[in-house]
């Protein structure tokens, strides 16, 4: 059962006040103080676990060893058990109705994919996110890595889903699994921040005006400037200092949009 925009607002739920509060910390510690059951919408953008040697990128067209932070070095015993534990406090803090998105790729995705099964999640879809405008690589010996995957659950099969809005949004088409969204130059100085257009339809598809977001890895605070943009409130953790002041700063400067909310205004991307 998918719980449509009429079908929800059926449910009793009344608009409530917009409410930003924004944490730094450990999500595994900070998620303790948040009520059960009370997040409509979760998206997680969490270490993807690849930074190391193992890992080469490039960067002023030399080859580097890949070094996001020392908040991307786990073992994957480690990583495994960090992953396992952030899930499980998700899915407490996340509403009966909630759905959870999480971005990853082929080094975090197999696990994150286990680990919804093995916590006995939903797993509504997978969203291939493909960037048309990815980086070249510089060895010539496998293909472009050109698309994330966006692992997309509930707790049950009854959640809010605005199906119809996505279909607006794609032109009266339904709309597919795969997304073609470029990936931005960064606002910030953060090493992964997300483009907006990205969480503007996942927050737009997933949750409705008042509802409440969380972002358990906040970074450089995209998830926060595109809720408070479209009018939910948010969550927002993070456990670096100097990323937690920059998403503070970018959230704190970004006005609610309150009058371009309504179907038709909406510029979709
Ligand atoms: C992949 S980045 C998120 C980027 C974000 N989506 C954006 O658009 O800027 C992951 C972030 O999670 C933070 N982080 C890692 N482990 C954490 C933890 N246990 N608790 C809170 N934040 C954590 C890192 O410092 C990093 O900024």
């Amino acid at each position: 059962m998918i719980i449509n925009e009429d079908a929800y607002m059926s449910l009793g739920k009344e608009k409530t006040t917009l409410k930003i509060t924004l944490k730094l910390g450990d999500c595994l510690k900070v998620m303790n103080e948040i009520s059960s059951e009370s997040i409509n919408l979760i998206f997680a953008d969490p270490p993807y676990n690849v930074s190391g040697k193992k890992h080469i990128s490039v960067k002023s067209g030399k080859r580097v060893v890949l070094d996001k932070g020392p908040w991307d070095k786990f073992s994957i015993d480690e990583y495994t058990r960090f992953s396992y534990e952030w899930l499980k406090a998700c899915k407490r803090v996340l509403s009966d109705y909630g759905t959870m998105w999480i971005s990853g790729t082929l080094h975090s995705y197999p696990t994150i994919g286990f680990l919804l099964k093995r916590l006995d999640f939903w797993i509504i879809n997978d969203v291939i996110w493909y960037k048309p405008n990815a980086p070249p690589l510089l060895s010539a010996n496998r293909f472009v890595p050109s698309t994330e995957l966006i692992w997309v659950a509930s707790k049950n099969k009854g959640y809010f889903f605005n199906y119809k809005l996505a279909k607006k949004m794609n032109e009266g088409k339904q709309m597919r699994n795969l997304w073609k969204i470029p990936a931005t130059r960064h606002k910030t100085k953060h090493p992964t921040e997300k483009p907006e257009p990205l969480l503007k339809r996942i927050i737009l598809i997933g949750s409705r005006q008042g509802d409440t977001v969380l972002d358990p890895f906040m970074g450089s605070g995209t998830t926060g400037v595109m809720a408070k943009r479209l009018s939910r409130s948010f969550i927002g953790i993070e456990k670096n200092e100097e990323y937690f002041k920059i998403a503070k700063q970018r959230i704190k400067k970004t006005k609610v949009l309150e009058n371009e909310i309504t179907l038709g205004l909406v510029k979709w991307v």
